[in-house]
C-alpha cells in the first residue's frame, strides 16, 4: 500500500544515480574469519555491562559535541547558518569524523561506508490564493515539485471524491485545475500522482483532523504535481462553499527543487566472534538544513562513538554492529537503503536493532518505544524491557511512547527484525504529569530546539544525556554477551504478518506524516 520504501528501484528510475549500483562496497567483510580463544595472551576481559557504563562521562560527551558543534560552522558560507543536513560541507565534516574516530581504534571493527542516492527536497517561496485571499496555512508538503515554470498557476478549486487514493474519485473538472483532496488512506504521494494524472496544475492536501499537514509527497514521481497541506480549520469554509455548488477561483505558485545526490551510511562491525548472531544500534548522521543539530541526532550518533570507543578495551561473544545513518531526516533514506539491500540471509544474522535518536533534550522525558512482540517481530517486547528494568533499578521514571515510524527502527521492523530503543523527545509538550516524573516544565517542548537553528551544545541536557548513554552501554554490553533467552529470529507467517501490521499502523516514515 504506497509508500512503504523508498527503494533503489524507484530512486534509480530518475535516471542519475544508477552507477552507484555497482560501485557498491560490501557492507561488512562477512568472511573475516573467527578469532581464536587463544590468539592473544593479553586478552581483554569479556564485556561487562557494570563495567562498560562506568567508561561512560559527560566530559568525553561533551568534548564529543562541542567538536561537533564546530563541524557543523563548515556549512556556514554556503547555508548562512551551522547545518549537518546531508550533502553539506558540514555533514561530510561529521562523516569524516566518525569514520576518522572508529579508524583510530585500530582492527577492532571492520568499518564500511555504504553509498547510496538520496533525494532532497528545497521549497524556495509557495503562495496559496483561494477565493482571491491568500491561505497562510496552507504549507508546502516536503519533496513537492514547482509549479510550472515556476510560475503561479491559475484554475478552479475542484473538490476531489472520496479520499482521492482512485483515479476514479478524480471528476474530469480537475483537469487544468487544483485539486482538492481529503487527507487519509493512502500517502500524499498517491493523491498528488493521482491529481496530476488527471491533469491537475497543483493540489491541495486537507485534514480531516483540525491541525496542520506537515507532509511529505516521498519517492518522487514524473506524475507529481505541486502539493501543499491545509489544516481541517483553515478547510471547512472551502468545503462547505464547494460542497454548496459554489465555484471558487485558485492560484498556485511553488518554487521548488527536488535533486538526487549520493550520500553515505557507515556501518562499524566488531571483527570475529560469533558473525552469525549481530546486535545492531544506529543513530543518525544528518540534522535538518534549519540548524546544527546536537541534539538531533548528534547526541544518539556521538553516544554510538562513545560506546564503540570504550567498548574496545573488552573482547565481545556476539557481534556488534553500529550504523550511522545518512538521510534520515529527507524520510529514513540511510537505513531503508540498508535493509532493502541487505540480502536475506544476512537480515536473518540481526537478533535486533536499537535506535538512539535524541537521547538529551533539554525538557527531557525517559521515553522508551512501546515496542510489543504482538504487533511487531517477536523479540522487540524483551528489548523493550530491557530498558524498563534499567531505568527502574536506577530509581527513575519512564514512559513508553508510540513506535509508530518516526525513526531508523522503521526499516527494520518493516523487514521483521525485532528492534525497540529510547528517545528523550521532540517537538511534543511536556504534561504536568509528566513533569511530576522527570522535572522540568510543563507546558514545553521536550525539546524546544528541535529542527531548529537553536539545537547547540547548550540545547543538551547533559543528566539526561550521561544517563542514556550508560543505558546505551548496557544494551550493547547486554546482548554483545549473551543472547540467552532472546528470542530465536524467525521469518515465519506470524513475524510476516505483525510487520504488515506494523505497516498499516504508522503514518509517519521519519519527522514527517506520509498518510
Ligand atoms: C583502554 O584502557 C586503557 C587502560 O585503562 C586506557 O589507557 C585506554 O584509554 C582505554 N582505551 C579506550 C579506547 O578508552
Ligand atoms: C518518579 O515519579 C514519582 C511520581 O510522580 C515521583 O514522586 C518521583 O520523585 C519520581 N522519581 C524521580 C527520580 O524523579
Ligand atoms: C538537566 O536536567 C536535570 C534534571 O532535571 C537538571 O537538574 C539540570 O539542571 C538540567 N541541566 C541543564 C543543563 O539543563
Ligand atoms: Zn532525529
Amino acid at each position: 500500500m504506497g509508500l512503504k520504501h523508498l527503494t533503489i528501484a524507484s530512486l534509480a528510475t530518475l535516471g542519475a544515480v544508477s552507477a552507484i549500483n555497482t560501485e557498491q562496497r560490501p557492507l561488512v567483510d562477512w568472511n573475516s574469519p573467527p578469532i581464536s580463544a587463544d590468539s592473544s595472551s593479553h586478552k581483554p576481559p569479556l564485556v561487562d555491562s557494570e563495567a562498560l557504563q562506568a567508561t561512560i562521562t559527560v566530559d568525553a560527551l561533551l568534548a564529543r559535541a562541542k567538536h561537533l558543534f564546530k563541524i557543523a560552522h563548515l556549512s556556514q558560507d554556503e547555508y548562512n547558518r551551522p547545518t549537518r543536513v546531508i550533502g553539506s560541507k558540514g555533514h561530510l565534516g561529521t562523516l569524516k569524523y566518525i569514520y576518522k574516530t572508529l579508524t583510530a581504534l585500530g582492527d577492532y571493527y571492520t568499518l564500511s561506508k555504504q553509498p547510496f542516492p538520496a533525494v532532497t527536497g528545497a521549497v524556495y517561496e509557495s503562495r496559496l490564493l483561494i477565493d482571491l485571499v491568500v491561505v497562510e496555512s496552507a504549507s508546502p508538503m516536503s519533496l513537492t515539485p514547482p509549479t510550472r515554470g515556476k510560475q503561479p498557476v491559475d484554475g478552479n478549486l475542484v473538490l476531489v471524491a472520496n479520499e482521492g487514493c482512485h483515479a476514479a474519485d478524480y471528476p474530469s473538472a480537475v483537469k487544468g485545475n487544483i485539486a482538492f483532496i481529503k487527507r487519509g488512506t493512502c500517502p500524499f504521494g498517491t493523491k498528488s500522482a493521482h491529481a496530476g494524472k488527471a491533469g491537475a496544475v497543483a493540489a491541495v492536501v486537507f485534514n480531516y483532523e483540525d491541525g496542520p499537514v506537515a507532509g511529505t509527497l516521498g519517492t518522487p514521481s514524473k506524475d507529481h504535481v505541486a502539493t501543499f497541506g491545509l489544516s481541517g480549520v483553515d478547510a471547512a469554509p472551502f468545503v462547505a462553499k464547494l460542497k454548496a455548488g459554489k465555484t471558487l477561483a485558485a492560484s498556485a505558485y511553488m518554487d521548488a527543487e527536488v535533486d538526487t545526490i549520493v550520500t553515505t551510511n557507515i556501518i562499524a562491525q566488531t571483527k570475529g566472534r560469533d558473525p552469525e548472531n549481530c546486535v545492531m544500534l544506529g543513530g543518525h548522521s544528518d540534522s535538518v538544513a534549519e540548524g546544527p543539530g546536537i541534539n538531533d541526532d548528534g547526541s544518539g550518533s556521538l553516544t554510538l562513538l562513545e560506546v564503540a570507543t570504550q567498548l574496545t578495551n573488552f573482547t565481545v561473544n556476539n557481534c556488534v554492529r553500529f550504523a550511522w545513518w545518512a538521510g534520515e531526516e529527507e524520510g529514513l533514506l540511510g537505513s531503508d537503503y540498508y535493509v532493502d539491500v541487505l540480502p536475506a540471509e544476512e537480515n536473518k544474522k540481526i537478533r535486533l536493532f536499537m535506535d538512539y535518536d535524541m537521547l538529551a533534550s533539554p525538557n527531557f522525558a525517559y521515553q522508551i518505544y512501546d515496542a510489543r512482540n504482538d504487533v511487531n517481530p517477536v523479540g522487540s517486547q524483551q528489548l523493550r524491557d530491557l530498558y524498563v528494568d534499567w531505568y527502574v533499578q536506577h530509581g527513575l521514571n519512564y514512559t513508553f511512547i508510540p513506535f509508530d515510524g518516526r525513526s531508523d527502527y522503521d526499516g527494520f521492523i518493516r523487514h521483521g527484525i525485532p528492534g525497540g530503543g529510547i528517545a528523550t523527545g521532540a517537538e511534543g509538550i511536556k504534561t504536568k504529569k509528566e513533569v511530576a516524573l522527570f522535572g522540568g516544565e510543563d507546558g514545553v517542548p521536550y525539546d524546544v530546539c528541535y529542527h531548529a537553528i537553536c539545537d547547540t551544545v547548550s540545547n543538551l541536557n547533559l543528566t539526561a544525556w550521561e544517563l542514556n548513554t550508560k543505558l546505551v552501554a548496557h544494551s550493547v554490553a547486554t546482548y554483545a554477551r549473551s543472547f540467552e533467552g532472546f528470542p530465536e529470529r524467525t521469518l515465519d507467517d506470524a513475524s510476516i504478518k505483525a510487520a504488515d501490521a506494523y505497516a498499516k499502523g504508522t503514518k509517519y516514515h521519519g519527522s514527517k506524516l506520509f498518510i
